[in-house]
């Protein structure tokens, strides 16, 4: 008897992301979009716009590659909401577990819940970086909502530490990624309700130096 199914192969498909009120859908739309996804889609619903965003123009017409953004159904809202108020969450009252795991995630974006994209050009990273720092610093509307993390690739390598030293968003990055060849950028926003609380969501960016067999996404280091 087989034990495994004869297949020929997967891609990644599509991930469902919500926002919390319909009024938020537009200002999370237009974040999805200044970290360079293409929206394909944007149904008008009484409960909230739905959209359809896709990794590239290349995908609009496939089955993979898709980010489904939509209000948060009632039930779920009303799930988080009992969640919270059961662990005190925001409250003098917050259960230890809520602390402890606030302060797991401010060492390690990717300790939890978290969903990753690969970027093909260091430069285009860098670029998307500096538009959202400026976005989270100045814009009327993101001010507040993101936040940014980054990683640079462990260092052992001159030709990309040399590279990284010049970056005008990595040079001064203390942080490193679990592993070489690779550099990472995480953008946090509580414009999506995701995560072990329903209260934010961390979204990567990364980016692999061409050349490099041993990388971050192929080899983690510890
Ligand atoms: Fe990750």
């Amino acid at each position: 008897m087989a034990t495994t199914a004869p297949r020929a192969g997967l891609t990644m498909g599509h991930i469902a992301l919500h926002y919390a009120r319909p009024d938020d859908g537009p200002l999370a739309a237009r974040l999805l979009a200044q970290m360079g996804l293409v929206e394909s889609q944007m149904l008008p619903l009484p409960g909230g716009n739905f959209y359809r965003f896709v990794v590239s123009p290349d995908h609009v017409a496939r089955g993979d590659g898709i980010v489904f953004l939509s209000c948060l159904p009632e039930p779920q809202a009303r799930l988080i909401a009992a969640m919270r108020t059961a662990l005190g969450v925001g409250t003098g009252e917050e259960h230890p577990a809520v602390s402890a795991y606030r302060a797991m995630m401010a060492q390690d974006f990717e300790a939890s819940f978290h969903f990753a994209l690969l970027v093909d050009s260091l430069e285009d990273l860098e670029a998307m970086v500096l538009n959202l720092q400026h976005l989270a610093a100045d814009d009327p509307d993101l001010k507040g909502r993101i936040t940014i993390g980054m990683n640079r690739a462990r260092p052992g390598d001159a030709a990309i530490d040399a590279r990284l030293d010049a970056s005008p968003v990595f040079a001064t990055v203390t942080r490193h990624a679990y592993g070489g060849g690779g550099v990472q950028v995480f953008v946090e926003t509580d414009l999506v309700c995701a995560g072990q609380l329903g209260e934010s969501m961390v979204f990567e960016f990364d980016y692999v130096f061409p050349g490099t067999p041993r990388h971050i996404l192929s080899a983690v280091e510890i």
